[in-house]
């Protein structure tokens, strides 16, 4: 058999042997050079991921950030030495603070009160704002009314054709028969039109469909994404010209995702709430143009995204009266206080090992909280199934929504009702104490304008003794307390 083939055992040693040297020189051994920071190397090759734009020292089938197959360029990026030693440039222009004039912010009203709020007072020009959201829950929907309202405006989409976006805009009964729509996901053609039309907003959808020809990699990898950003925010600051981008964020947080992007933008907008729920949160996660306190709250209709003027009263239109488990919080989003309900349901559990399920509501503080009821009020949880749910698709994050918690899972335990009338807000420490949160004040006028009867908090030193018109305040300082009562 020696020199005619291989034996068996041979050919598996070989191919034990391949296995071995690529895992040990490409996959076990081969770094993935930080993100896409440009490095230089001894041998002054880079190879890069064309759907992420990961770099590595060494070939891979399969890029080791963003788990794709196929997509490391094979043939490698070589940096030049020039630019390793590049000559020093000029020293850059600097001026002192009393040299320069301080001029005011012009802004352009919207017609969406609740996004102008966001924006902080309007949209600023020479500004570019990136709107995020997952898939479905309304950013062109709202970008299209926004650029609706603006005289002279150009919606740009990469997704839809502009018959779509036409079908789009009857069914939100758009009137403004004179915005401009293109379908389009080429950077330079878009920034081109741009100059051409000089629109006092632009949107472009989405950020992840458009390309430039001068990066590599397919149209959504981060080089791409990150370059025709970049593109859009040079020619928003040369023409004095709002530009408004859409970027898709995904559940699991996608690779070149608009977090990627923050950095690069004035102010980033991000619609949230559940796309089977009617209501929806602008907030602002950055504006270099105003406070990111503020968020407008809108309610997805047949004819699209409508501003929500009083949104406590939403939140509370059709909850059942007097049901057990059901109790209002008072919470705040930004400066704005918002009324909520929260809803448990206790019972018996059915395997050995009791259910905690929380929807709208963080699973570790439900815990916690559980563990406080059993333990500082005497309840007896553990042989029970709990669930909690925050009505409206709502986030109920503030630590000021553990009372309004703890009072539901102690009114589904004990099958009674605490009331329609009755709001509750306040943290709950391990020692079951209730400590006073912010803006008390403006709460329980929150609470007293819709009409609620009793608030459950604590004062704390710095409100004690306040007194409401309409309104009976429980002062109170621990959890056994108010749970003995129910
Ligand atoms: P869309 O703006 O396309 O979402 P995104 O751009 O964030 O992916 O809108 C998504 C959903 O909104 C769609 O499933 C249908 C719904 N919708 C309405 O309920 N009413 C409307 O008037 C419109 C235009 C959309
Ligand atoms: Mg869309």
């Amino acid at each position: 058999m020696y020199g005619g083939g291989w034996t068996a055992w041979e050919r598996l040693g070989s191919a034990i042997h391949a296995i071995t040297n690529f895992l040990t020189n490409s996959i076990l051994f081969t770094p993935p050079i930080g993100g896409v920071k440009k490095l230089s190397m001894k041998n002054n090759q880079v190879y890069s991921c064309s759907h992420c734009g990961a770099q590595f020292q060494k070939w891979t089938g399969r890029c080791l950030e963003c788990g794709q197959w196929g997509t490391i360029d094979k043939n490698p990026t070589t940096i030049s030495a020039k630019e390793n030693n590049a000559p020093e440039s000029a020293p850059a222009k600097i001026s002192t603070l009393a040299e320069i004039k301080s001029g005011n912010v012009s802004r352009t009203k919207t017609d969406i009160a609740e996004l102008d709020r966001v924006l902080g007072g309007g949209l600023v020009p020479g500004s570019l704002i990136l709107l995020g959201g997952e898939p479905g829950i309304g950013k062109s929907t709202l970008a299209l009314q926004l650029a609706s309202f603006l005289p002279n405006s150009l919606y740009l989409s990469g997704e839809e054709s502009a018959e779509q976006i036409k079908l789009r805009a009857d069914r939100l009964c758009i009137k403004a028969e004179k915005m401009k729509i293109g379908n389009e996901s080429n950077i330079e053609t878009i920034i081109s039109t741009i100059k051409k039309e000089r629109p006092a907003l632009t949107v472009v959808d989405s950020v992840q469909t458009v390309y430039s020809n001068e990066s590599e990699g397919e149209a959504g990898n981060l080089a791409q994404v990150r370059a025709c950003t970049v593109k859009l925010m040079e020619l928003a600051k040369s023409e004095r010209l709002t530009i408004v981008i859409i970027g898709q964020v995904t559940k699991e947080g996608t690779v070149a995702g608009p977090k990627t992007l923050e950095h690069l933008v004035d102010t980033v907008l991000y619609l949230e709430g559940d796309r089977f729920h009617q209501f929806r949160i602008l907030r602002a996660a950055k504006n270099r143009f105003g406070s990111t306190d503020e968020v407008g709250v809108f309610s997805m209709e047949e004819n699209g995204l409508q501003e929500v003027k009083n949104p406590s009263a939403a939140f509370l239109g059709e909850r059942a009266e007097n049901a057990p488990g059901n109790v209002v919080a008072c919470l705040m989003e930004g400066t704005r206080p918002i009324l909520c309900e929260l809803q448990a349901l206790v019972s018996k559990t059915s395997f050995g090992y009791p259910v905690r399920k929380a929807s709208g509501f963080d699973l570790n503080r439900l815990h916690m909280l559980v563990a406080v009821l059993e333990r500082r009020a005497g309840l007896s949880l553990s042989q029970y199934d709990i669930h909690l749910n925050v009505v409206g698709g709502l986030s109920a994050d503030e630590p000021a929504a553990d009372l309004a918690a703890a009072l539901a899972i102690a009114s589904a335990y004990k099958d009674k009702p605490l009331g329609a009338d009755m709001a509750a807000f306040g943290e709950i420490g391990l020692s079951g104490e209730i400590r006073p949160v912010s803006f008390t004040e403006k709460r329980l006028k929150e609470c007293e304008q819709l009409g609620l009867k009793r608030a459950l908090t604590n004062l704390g030193k710095k409100n004690s003794g306040l007194k409401m018109k309409a309104i009976q305040i429980m002062d109170i300082k621990n959890i056994q307390d108010i749970v003995k009562h129910t």
